[in-house]
């Protein structure tokens, strides 16, 4: 990063200290209540007898920002800005390069306010590879402009960059922004400027809507993380932080959002099939991700899950929980007679209960 063009922000001290306590909530805490479900629990596969194939000759690659993935999986964007956020970028990072899968570093406000931490959200030696992809909110895009977001970007060589949509969180954060103007034209900005294959529009847990996806498409967007409800809650980790009214209003909104597996598949619907979708939010398991791209999403997107492995025990548990994860996939196409994930859009499927009624009425 240029030393005479310094991003247009304050320096906040605040930020990359917020970001520690948001890691030890998300390693101790329920930060994904039990009651929030994605619905891929009401959406069945159905099991062929006689695959007719050799598990060998599955192949799971798939395209992502111009690169090509081992398998179709993103580890969602987590954390940068300290030492311990460092720690967790490059374990995860190092385990993304072996299985061949895509990496995005989480958050890099706290970069643009005092950019010689970038070196906790740099992965490019342990990652080489690796569909990398950046992170920045939209208020903060806003804030940056075009310039700003695209220094992030090169900072630390990502592929793409991602621009995040938290506004549950905000509101459930007593410092958090208030004013969401602007961010269509903001991500219609970056699309002309970076292209629009190098720009990710995501959620952070409360989901993408078809609505809100359509006008993103006709801002330019060609790729969405739908981060849906089911897994971790932004509004949770916040309410959990958070006293008096923030504290009881976020209590009420914490299982706010649209379930991943009703996002994943009403996007679908709603913008075709020219826009990589990613289905990320409460994804647990392989299985998880085989029926998101069942319902229309061209990679599974994971958080969580692979961040405690982290913590339990470094790159070892990462490795095998990531293992555990494209395994079962792989089980997943198996045991639906499909050789590519691909091939599960087009195999028999069973949507029951409220999945149903999501589907219906989005
Ligand atoms: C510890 C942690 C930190 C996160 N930080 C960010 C972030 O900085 N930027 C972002 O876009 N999303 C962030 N997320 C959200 C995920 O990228 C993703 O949208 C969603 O949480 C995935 O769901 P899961 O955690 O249930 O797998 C974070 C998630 C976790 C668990």
């Amino acid at each position: 990063m240029s030393a005479t063009t310094p991003p247009p922000m304050p320096v906040d001290e605040t930020t990359a200290k917020r970001k520690d306590a948001h890691l030890d909530l998300c390693a101790t805490e329920e930060v994904a209540p039990i009651e929030n479900a994605t619905l891929f629990g009401q959406m069945f596969l159905v099991h062929c007898a006689m695959p007719e194939l050799a598990f060998s000759e599955l192949d799971l690659s798939t395209p992502l920002f111009g690169k090509r993935l081992k398998a179709p999986l993103l580890v969602t964007g987590m954390t940068g800005g300290t030492e311990r956020a460092m720690q967790v970028n490059r374990d995860v990072a190092q385990v993304a390069e072996e299985f061949g899968v895509a990496f995005g570093v989480g958050s890099q406000r706290a970069m643009a306010e005092r950019p010689e931490l970038a070196g906790t959200f740099g992965v490019r030696d342990v990652a080489p590879n690796t569909v990398l992809i950046g992170n920045i909110g939209l208020v903060q895009a806003v804030r940056l402009g075009v310039d700003g977001v695209m220094r992030l970007k090169e900072g630390i060589g990502a592929d793409a960059m991602a621009v995040h949509l938290n506004p549950g969180q905000e509101l459930t954060q007593p410092e958090g922004d208030r004013d969401f103007r602007g961010g269509y034209a903001i991500v219609g900005e970056l699309v002309k400027r970076l292209g629009a294959e190098r720009v990710l529009v995501k959620e952070t847990g409360c989901g993408i809507a078809p609505e809100v996806a359509r006008r993103l498409v006709d801002v330019g967007v060609r790729a969405i993380d739908v981060s849906g409800l089911g897994g971790t809650s932004w509004v949770r980790v916040e309410q959990l932080r958070a006293e008096g009214v923030a504290r009881e209003v976020g209590a009420q909104f914490s299982g706010w959002g649209i379930p991943t597996a009703a996002a994943v598949a009403s996007v679908r619907r709603a913008v075709g099939p020219g826009v990589t979708l990613i289905a990320a939010g409460g994804m647990r398991t392989g299985l998880d991700v085989a029926k998101a791209i069942a319902l229309g999403a061209d990679v599974g997107g994971m958080a969580l899950p692979l961040f405690r492995a982290q913590q339990e025990g470094g790159v070892p548990k990462v490795r095998e929980a990531m293992a555990t994860v494209l395994t079962a996939l792989k089980q997943a196409l198996a045991l639906t007679g499909c050789r590519t994930p691909q091939e599960l859009r087009h195999r028999p499927r069973v949507i029951s209960g409220e999945l149903k009624d999501w589907l219906a009425a989005l």
